[in-house]
């Protein structure tokens, strides 16, 4: 098949994690006989630099002639104190909005290899198959706010449409997998958890073949580090998807591996790791790049239907990971921390023995 991708790199780590990335979907096209297009653009804090912008139009206009995007990250102290219209992650926020990418997928998979990176007890962690269903382009992160000196506020709205769409979303995944259906929300507070919680109860008789569970989002999260193999599909209204994914990391043991799909209803997402852009690390070479490189095999899997080729990507992967190689973020005592290169060019070998660059 041929292809086009849309590579964002963005800031910090972004641009190291995002190379490796594009290296093993390189391998995989050479294996698999594909053609990958990659057209590169900025975001964030690199456009605000070279576009006073950080989603300028001919980045939105690449992304709209290509069947996928490919993100690293975006942000840093440089802009930290910007206007809110001109921070990298405006404009992260802008290009999920503009694209319709409402419904944001965070796997956690613990495979045995990574149960000695993570702080929790093996016995936790083992087992540990979840997916995350974040609600992306509503709640608190587009509503109305306004700032002077002494007040600020951000309001938080939902529609009808935006939670049955997710919902609905979430109720299809979860009957492709183990069909329990978590629903978080702060329904003893919150008018917006309330017509949430409302519209589970609404639409869970047309998928009788899933379980569903409502659940405070203050005890989830205590629950998603004590019980968290408990878990199947989480579904949640944004700023608490943000919160719970990044919390649900310590499960793999590092930030570095979780990697998430940006879907609007069609076939088009963007892919990009759930980590930011490390700036403490970055330009170091020692980003772990298999969020990202997980990431692209979602992209593989969900926007070209290229089963095989995520699985393979996947699978290399994790025999990295079972033949104890780790970056150093999930290093445990005893084991050498390998650069970003050396441990992308072992997920290389693993795809093909025979690869080399061109
Ligand atoms: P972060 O995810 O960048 O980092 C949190 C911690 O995890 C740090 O200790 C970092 O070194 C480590 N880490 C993250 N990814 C790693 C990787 N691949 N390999 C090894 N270690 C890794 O979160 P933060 O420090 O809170 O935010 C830094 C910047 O990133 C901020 O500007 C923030 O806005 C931005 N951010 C961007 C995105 C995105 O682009 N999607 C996501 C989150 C944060
Ligand atoms: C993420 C990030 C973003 C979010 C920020 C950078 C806008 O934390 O993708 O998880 O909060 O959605
Ligand atoms: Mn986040």
């Amino acid at each position: 098949m041929e292809k086009k991708i849309t590579v964002l790199p963005g800031d910090g780590i972004g641009p190291e994690v995002v190379t490796a990335a594009v290296e093993v979907l390189q391998a995989v096209a050479k294996k698999y006989e594909h053609s990958f297009h990659f057209a590169y653009a900025t975001i964030g804090g690199a456009a605000i630099d070279q576009h006073n912008d950080p989603l300028p139009t001919e980045t939105i206009e690449l992304c709209e002639e290509s069947d996928a995007i490919l993100l690293g990250a975006v942000g840093g102290p440089k802009w930290d104190n910007n206007p809110s219209d001109l921070r990298p992650e405006k404009g992260l926020l802008r290009i999920r909005k503009h694209f319709d990418l409402f419904s944001n997928l965070r796997p956690v998979q613990a495979i045995p290899s990574m149960l000695k990176s993570s702080p929790l007890k093996e016995e936790i962690v083992q087992d540990v198959d979840l997916l995350i269903v974040r609600e992306l382009t509503g709640g608190l992160y587009f509503g109305d706010r306004n700032r002077t000196d002494d007040e600020a506020f951000d309001s938080l709205t939902y529609t009808r449409p935006e939670i049955e769409r997710i919902v609905d979303n979430a109720f299809t995944l979860a009957r492709l997998r183990r069909k329990k259906l978590t629903s978080v929300d702060k329904a003893n507070v919150l008018d917006t958890s309330r017509l949430w919680r409302e519209i589970v109860e609404e639409k869970k008789a047309q998928y009788p073949d899933v379980s569903v569970e409502h659940s405070l989002v203050d005890s989830t999260a205590m629950k998603l580090i004590t019980a968290p193999a408990d878990y199947d599909v989480i579904v949640t209204e944004n700023m608490f998807g943000d919160i719970l994914s990044d919390e649900a990391s310590v499960i793999t043991g590092s930030l570095g591996v979780l990697p998430s799909a940006s879907m609007r209803s069609d076939n088009f997402g963007l892919y990009e790791p759930v980590h930011g852009s490390a700036p403490e690390i970055a330009g170091k070479g020692i980003a772990n790049p298999a969020a990202t490189i997980l990431s692209a095999a979602m992209l593989l899997q969900y926007s070209f239907g290229m089963s095989e080729e995520a699985k393979a990507i996947e699978k290399a992967v994790s025999n990295v990971f079972e033949k104890g190689y780790f970056t150093g973020d999930m290093a445990h005592k005893g084991v050498q921390a390998l650069s970003t290169n050396e441990w992308t060019e072992r997920v290389l070998a693993e795809i093909d023995p025979a690869y080399e660059k061109d």
